[in-house]
């Protein structure tokens, strides 16, 4: 008995310094597991008490029964007093807390690169006096090809690496020529226009090549019109562009259908004068496909070839903005990736 009734005073006395020793609740939640819960030291007491004769657990019991008393008023007491302390603490951290030292980073959209390039493309040309035009981007075969002087079984076809879609003769537009032809068709003369927009061709990506891609074509329309005009546009565009009032051009022969003569017009490297790895070392970078727009392009739109002539150029946006920003994966225009995008 008198064991028991050692163990109760001492279970009473590491229980007051259990409960003082908590400093937080989940400390203090542990001291009530081991004293109250379904395996704790008081429980522990209830069956020693059980094996003792009746006297001892008349005399025992109550003591027991004290202690449990105690144990959770000491309990309920220490919570609260352990809530007050945090509440307390709380409120000094927040005593001085200064609202403008926070200051949440910001997050500023900004238009994509091709929406930038367009609206420079645009101004340039305005001010030049051109309007722009739009077209659609699922196209019928003649406005994509055969209006364009590309009949059926013309060679230039295969190079166009073309998306058919399931629905006879129409496609997704290759180049953004077909525009000439709905502005020939439906606008009065003379003509002088720009259009950007998507195209698309069926091809395996690279780090210089996507399916999808921004294209703008120039077309002008008016009496006597050369290659002086065609040349001096092209120049005074490419040096608006690239902000370079010098910038050379030079213009080699090339083969577009719709075209006669067809050239090929390339800018001086605006990186270097004697070769890198942005030119290939040639000095020289290819970036307009144009030419006088060809008798049978003008005729099959209703416009007289005798009366009339004019030029039409072409140039991808990718590779305007990739030598303008010095970027060396077309894939990156459409990746989504913002740390890219933002740059702009
Ligand atoms: N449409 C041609 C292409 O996509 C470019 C071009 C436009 C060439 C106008 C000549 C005249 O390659």
């Amino acid at each position: 008995m008198k064991n028991l009734q050692d163990l109760i005073k001492i279970t009473k006395q590491e229980l007051i310094a259990a409960l003082q020793a908590a400093r937080t609740e989940k400390e203090l939640e542990d001291v009530r597991i081991a004293y109250l819960g379904r395996t704790g030291k008081l429980l522990e007491l209830m069956k020693q008490l059980k094996a003792l004769p009746i006297e001892q657990k008349r005399t025992l019991g109550p003591l027991i029964n004290e202690l449990k008393t105690f144990a959770q008023e000491q309990y309920e007491a220490k919570k609260i007093q352990l809530q007050q302390q945090q509440a307390e603490q709380k409120a000094r951290e927040q005593q001085y807390f200064d609202v403008t030292a926070y200051r949440p980073q910001k997050i500023l959209g900004c238009t994509h690169i091709f929406t930038q390039l367009i609206e420079q493309l645009e101004t340039i040309f305005i001010s030049m006096g051109y309007d722009i035009a739009d077209g659609p981007e699922v196209e019928t075969d003649y406005y994509n090809f055969e209006a364009l002087n590309i009949p059926a079984d013309h060679p230039a076809r295969d190079l166009h690496d073309t998306f058919w879609l399931d629905v006879p003769n129409m496609l997704l537009r290759t180049h953004t020529s077909s525009v000439q032809v709905h502005a020939m068709e439906t606008q009065k003369l003379p003509i002088a226009l720009l259009a950007p927009g998507r195209c698309y061709r069926n091809e395996a990506t690279d780090a210089s090549h996507d399916f999808m891609f921004m294209q703008a074509e120039g077309l002008l329309i008016d009496h006597d019109v050369s290659m002086a005009h065609l040349l001096a546009t092209a120049k005074t565009f490419l040096q608006e562009i690239f902000e370079k009032k010098d910038l050379a051009i030079r213009v080699r022969p090339g083969y577009f259908p719709f075209v006669e003569p067809g050239v090929e017009i390339d800018a001086a490297c605006p990186f270097c004068t004697s070769g890198c790895s942005t030119c290939k070392k040639t000095g020289w970078i290819e970036l307009l496909g144009a030419g006088l727009v060809h008798p049978n392009v003008l005729q099959a739109s209703g416009i007289d070839s005798e009366q009339y002539s004019g030029f039409a150029f072409g140039f991808g946006l990718e590779r305007i903005a990739m030598i303008k920003y010095g970027i060396n994966d077309i894939r990156l225009f459409r990746s989504n990736n913002i740390e890219f995008l933002e740059q702009f």
